[in-house]
């Protein structure tokens, strides 16, 4: 038997497939989806523009992105019976309701049994359309309202707000979550995403890989941090005084505890999505009336800057910007996945298109072999 290649834990560096979607530069802090540069996506691309960049690796043109909106909106109302399975779980979290919801959109797909490369393409489709009806009318039901249906004139940022709050979101609000939408798009072979492409990779059907992946995007290690960067903000208190904020992140980062939303395996350099969402983050507090949250924000990044030379990553300030456009925190993390089922399919779909069974190996470390069968009334 051949000895497998010892890796350093976490398959760190570890090049595990080719793939034409996104190009991650950790050390210049670059990140491009098939070339275009996050930066050039963020200030002007739509997350519709991104989604058709993602599955055709090119940007669409006019007629194209018409087409794909005219998909889209087709795709976004639920299955009636779908809405009555989530009034019906209890009042679980989020994310735990977004992975059995997703999973059972597959029993009211007509193709989801169809392999065909244009069958899986309408699927990914019709997943990253509903994911965003399924998650704002999760958020909805349990604020106690009705669930609304999509409005078919209405982007997919617009639409998400639109189905969540039941309000016309402004010009304003629609722009940064769309941009929100576009840096949460892809981000290479990212935990969630490798999830994903392994399960694929048994030529298992698309809404079980997505299942994989919604699950490990949950962890607070992935997806998880950006609402647990809220929770420990909020734990802080609004009215925390700068000394209470130092004394406070101290502690934790004295007693070795992770501070959410900092830290990256990948770059070495401020996270380019943290730019924005810095700067979104800034704007929309402001806009809402209240800096004390991105104030303390700035005063915990410089301090874990100067204490463990650690930069805030995509889900630091992306939870005061969801905060200050009035989010419930418990959506963050789904949010995360409405703009990644983008991504997550495009691997899928780059994955079925050249597959071959992901199965690395793995080094034992057990008792040695063979040990001897002692029997059970004599051990
Ligand atoms: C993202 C993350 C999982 C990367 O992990 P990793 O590459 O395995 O790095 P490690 O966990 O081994 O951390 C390396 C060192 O930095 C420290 N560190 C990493 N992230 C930290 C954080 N957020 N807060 C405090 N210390 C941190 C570790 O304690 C470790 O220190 P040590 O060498 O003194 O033991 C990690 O930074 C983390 O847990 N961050 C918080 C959760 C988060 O924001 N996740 C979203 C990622 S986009």
């Amino acid at each position: 038997m051949a000895t497998p290649a010892k890796t350093g834990g976490g398959l760190e560096e570890v090049v595990a497939t080719s793939s034409a979607i996104c190009y991650l530069d950790g050390d210049r802090g670059v990140l491009a989806y098939c070339g275009y540069d996050i930066h050039d996506l963020a200030t002007s691309a739509t997350f519709e523009e991104v989604c058709y960049l993602l599955w055709h690796r090119r940007l669409p043109t006019r007629a194209e992105l018409g087409d794909l909106q005219s998909q889209l909106a087709a795709a976004r109302p639920l299955p009636e019976a779908i809405i009555r399975l989530m009034r019906s779980l209890p009042p679980v979290d989020a994310m735990d309701a977004l992975r059995t919801l997703a999973s059972a959109l597959s029993h009211y797909d007509p193709e989801a049994g169809d392999p065909s490369p244009a069958a899986q393409y309408r699927k990914a489709v019709r997943l990253t359309a509903q994911t965003s009806t399924l998650v704002a009318t999760w958020g909805r039901l349990h604020a106690g309202g009705g669930a609304i249906d999509p409005n078919p004139v209405m982007g997919h940022a617009e639409n998400f707000l639109y189905m969540l709050t039941g309000a016309r979101p402004d010009a304003t609000a629609i722009r940064a979550f769309d941009v929100a939408l576009t840096l949460h798009a892809d981000h290479e072979l990212n935990a969630s995403t490798f999830a994903g492409r392994v399960a694929a990779a048994t030529m298992t059907d698309i809404y079980s890989a997505v299942v994989a992946a919604i699950g490990a995007l949950k962890g607070p290690l992935h997806g998880g941090a950006n609402a647990d960067v809220m929770r420990m903000l909020l734990e802080l208190g609004e009215t925390a005084t700068p000394d209470r904020v130092d004394e406070v992140i101290r502690g934790k980062l004295a007693r070795k505890e992770k501070i959410p939303g900092f830290g990256h395996r990948v770059y070495r350099t401020e996270d380019p999505r943290a730019t924005h969402l810095r700067q979104m983050s800034r704007d929309l507090g402001k806009r809402a009336g209240t800096t004390a949250w991105f104030a303390m924000s700035e005063q915990i990044e410089a301090l874990v800057k100067s204490e463990k030379k650690l930069n805030p990553n995509v889900d630091f300030y992306s939870a005061t910007t969801y905060y200050a456009l009035g989010i419930p925190i418990d959506l963050y993390t789904p949010i995360f996945a409405v703009s990644r089922m983008s991504g997550w399919t495009a691997h899928i779909l780059e994955q079925y298109a050249n597959n071959r069974l992901i199965r690395p190996r793995a080094d034992y470390t057990g008792p040695a072999y063979p040990q001897r069968i002692i029997p059970l009334d004599r051990r």
